[in-house]
């Protein structure tokens, strides 16, 4: 009940299942990264869910104590680690979804594109494994920049001829935590009820959150639409100073990446009403990837909300042509990384 109170539920018509009823735990989760700040909560919380079988925590070193640690909580996952690239492999085999929060972290001062050098091609290197090993799990990717960490990972998938665009996703989920979570502060409202789609991209004026779209219906005045964009935009910023050389959000972005988990669980038991906002390929604007909000089915991405998109606001429209050149270049960046190794 812990981990159904957790999460929201952005259902459009159908009532909530009954958390209280048994279900068939039956699917496998990889972290891929499982030692960072992020890996560590997100083992935690995913530890909860009454979907998952087991649980696979992959780092390059430190795996073993934590997933002893982790096991020892009497929900029904078993919990297994594997330390390096030889243990990939079987790592991946059997898996249903992929979480990736594997690389480098902001410091203050830092763009998330300045770890483009790093992560990128740690990146590249887990999602070759994945490729080869279970082509068909839903892969997320955390590690940013995620505007061309998404493509990177596209590409790959691509080369290894196992590309499927319903299947791979960037998670954006955070910015739609926080911007529930600032909107809600803001108008009084109550929290479990909020929720405000954003749009674009994930690094600064690419994350559009669309507060003309909040549910339940709400009015803002021009100071209000400012403050709010630029804080949910800065947010990641915010906690990259005050952690001061320390990383940046992992306990936030944990629970934002349990959130995206669980709805991709319940999408691959068939709820047939289930959606997010990810950072997906997509063909809502002329860019080749773009977060929005989406329908999530067994075989991934099932529509685009396309509706969104529709009848957005003077401030909302010009800041959706303004965040296009950037992501353009983050997106292009991703897939130039990649053809350039061919
Ligand atoms: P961290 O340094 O605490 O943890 C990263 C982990 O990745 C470490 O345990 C490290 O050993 C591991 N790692 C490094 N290379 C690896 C490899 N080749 N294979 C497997 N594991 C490897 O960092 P963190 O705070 O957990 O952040 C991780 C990433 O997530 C960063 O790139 C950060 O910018 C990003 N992030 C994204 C969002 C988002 O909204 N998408 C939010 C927060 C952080
Ligand atoms: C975030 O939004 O918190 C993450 O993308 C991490 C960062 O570097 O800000």
């Amino acid at each position: 009940l812990l981990w159904a109170s957790c999460f929201p539920k952005h259902k459009s018509t159908q009532r909530p299942r009954n958390w209280l009823l048994p279900q068939a735990c039956t699917f496998k989760v990889a972290v891929l990264g499982a030692g960072g700040g992020i890996g560590q909560p997100l083992g935690l919380l995913i530890k909860m869910s009454p979907l998952i079988s087991a649980i696979h925590l992959y780092d390059i070193a430190n795996v073993k104590g934590i997933a002893a640690d982790l096991s020892h909580c009497n929900t029904p996952s078993e919990v297994l680690d594997f330390t390096g690239p030889s243990e990939l492999p079987s790592c991946l085999r059997g898996i249903d979804v992929v979480i990736i929060p594997a690389g480098v972290p902001r410091k203050p001062g830092m763009t998330r594109d300045d770890l483009f050098n790093i992560n990128a091609n740690i990146v590249k290197e887990l999602v070759e494994t994945v490729a080869d090993n279970c082509p068909h799990a839903f892969i997320l990717i955390i590690s940013n920049p995620v505007n061309s960490t998404v493509p990177i990972a596209a590409e790959v998938l691509k080369q290894k001829g196992v590309y499927n665009p319903k299947k791979l996703f960037g998670v954006t989920t955070l910015d739609v935590v926080r911007a529930n979570t600032f909107v809600a502060r803001k108008k009084n409202l109550k929290l479990i009820n909020v929720d405000v789609p954003v749009i674009g991209g994930h690094a600064g004026i690419t994350i559009l959150p669309l507060l003309s779209k909040t549910r339940p219906s709400v009015t803002f005045t021009d100071e209000e639409v400012q403050e709010l964009t630029v804080r949910i935009q800065n947010a990641g910023t915010e906690v990259v100073e005050a952690k001061a050389g320390a990383g940046s959000a992992t306990l936030s972005m944990a629970y934002a990446a349990a959130r995206f988990v669980e709805s991709s669980l319940r999408a691959l038991d068939g709820d047939g009403d289930v959606f997010e906002c990810s950072f997906v390929q997509s063909e809502l604007t002329d860019l080749p990837f773009f977060a929005s909000r989406v329908k999530l089915g067994r075989n991934g991405v099932e529509a685009f909300v396309g509706s969104d998109l529709q009848g957005l606001t003077e401030y909302e429209v010009k800041a959706l042509e303004a965040l296009k050149p950037e992501l353009k270049a983050s997106i292009e960046k991703g897939v130039a990384f990649v053809e350039k190794q061919r």
